[in-house]
């Protein structure tokens, strides 16, 4: 078989690059391990911003996002016993964020891949990748349940878990990571948002997370020790701890209602430099993760597979490799950018046990300082609806 792109992973890097390859006329082939049924129902964050929400809707999949998407102009940051707005009205007058569920751009995609006659193979476990830097006029290829797929590149969208990272030999990518000393319990339950905005709440019993996916849909998440377990953690508890961190300014009461799903998610940082080799290029996950408290994840994915898809498109229509050739040093700026913020939201936002009075303070200063200036306020507000392309 060939194909001209080979995508290793439908998640939201794999399947959005199909479908922007496909849009210029190039063929590509996705391959998944897990299936549909599962790729759609794994639940993950839920934060578009700008850009995202403009690249799906500019691919033609963002109808359903338009109709449910839940649009913002603010987050609150809650400490102290006071919630203070941070207004991206005022501070970054028309850019905004839009709450929705990953996994509902996950089934958006694949339905527009479908759709349009895509080629994306699910329940696909023994992908093995090829020739990665091949000899000139040839090009790598996948080997998958005893077939050989040839392609003119390949693209590793297969997370951080995958086989694609792990493919490239050793000794040619450097990694830069960070582990930090507690990870988030995430619910979903069946109850109305307390809060016009999502709320970010620093407290001395750790972090809590106020999110909604519909206007009868809530997502919480706490901040727990690394190695907490959702057995640790039955229902009455996780409301009364969300309750004791949340309701902390007059007046406000959390609602509760049914959880229906809970989660552990680890909190690390991780870059692999460079994203790519020979005719592999990483995306997304595959290359880099980010804590959730900045909600970057899914929107370095899609930035990522917007400059591929370029660098691809040029490369295959003009034979020019330049695009390709700096794809990495052209993602890095902004990955590294959003891994900046993303370890500034959190180490503003949760408690840590090594910190001593002093780092408390300071923590607390910083808070203030984003509250009251609105140089420091815009510069939160920028990084949230996401730097420009
Ligand atoms: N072969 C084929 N597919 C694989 C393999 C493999 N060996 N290993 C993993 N996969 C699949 C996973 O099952 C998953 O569906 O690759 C896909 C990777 O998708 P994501 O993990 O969602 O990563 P990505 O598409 O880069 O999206 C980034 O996802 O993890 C979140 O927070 C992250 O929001 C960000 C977004
Ligand atoms: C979510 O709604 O899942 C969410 C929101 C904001 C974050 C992380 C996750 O920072």
């Amino acid at each position: 078989m060939r194909t001209q792109v080979g995508i290793v992973g439908a998640g939201p890097a794999g399947l959005l690059l199909s479908h922007l390859l496909h849009l210029r006329g190039i063929s590509s082939v996705v391959l998944e391990k897990r299936s549909r049924d599962y790729v759609e129902r794994r639940v993950r964050a839920g934060v578009l911003e700008q850009g995202t929400v403009d690249t799906l809707v500019e691919a033609g999949v963002g109808a359903r996002m338009l109709r449910e998407g839940l649009p913002h102009n603010g987050i609150e940051l809650r400490y102290g016993g006071q919630g203070h707005r941070i207004a991206f009205e005022k501070l970054v007058p028309g850019r905004s964020i839009t709450v929705y569920g990953q996994q509902e751009v996950v089934k958006d995609l694949i339905a527009a891949r479908l759709e349009a006659g895509g080629d994306v193979r699910f329940e696909i476990e023994d992908v093995a990748l090829h020739a990665l830097d091949p000899e000139p006029g040839s090009g790598p290829y996948l080997t998958f349940g005893g077939e050989r797929l040839d392609c003119d590149v390949i693209a590793g969208c297969d997370g951080f878990h995958g086989v694609s990272r792990p493919s490239i030999p050793e000794g040619i990518l450097s990694v830069f990571e960070r582990e930090y000393p507690f990870a988030w319990l995430g619910i979903l339950a069946h109850v109305a948002p307390s809060s016009e905005e999502l709320i970010y709440t620093r407290t001395e019993r750790g972090f809590a997370l106020h999110s909604m996916r519909s206007p009868t849909v809530s997502r919480f998440y706490l901040q727990v020790p690394p190695d907490a377990t959702v057995e640790e953690w039955p229902d009455e508890r996780i409301w009364d701890e969300l309750k004791a961190r949340l309701e902390t300014v007059p007046g406000f009461t959390l609602a509760t209602g049914e959880i229906f799903e809970k989660g552990v998610t680890p909190m690390r940082a991780f870059v692999a430099e460079p994203m790519q080799h020979g005719r592999l290029y990483l995306a997304g996950d595959a290359a880099h993760i980010v804590p959730p408290t900045g909600a970057k994840g899914l929107n370095l994915a899609v930035a990522d597979v917007r400059v591929l898809t370029e660098a691809i498109d040029r490369y295959l229509t003009t034979g020019s490799a330049g695009l390709l050739d700096g794809y990495s040093a052209a993602c890095l700026k902004r990955i590294w950018r959003a891994q900046h913020f993303s370890w500034w939201m959190t180490t503003l936002l949760h408690t840590f046990d090594s910190d001593d009075e002093y780092a408390r303070r300071l923590q607390l200063s910083y808070l203030d300082y984003v509250t009251t200036s609105e140089a420091a306020a815009t510069t939160l507000a920028e990084n949230y609806v996401g730097m420009p392309w």
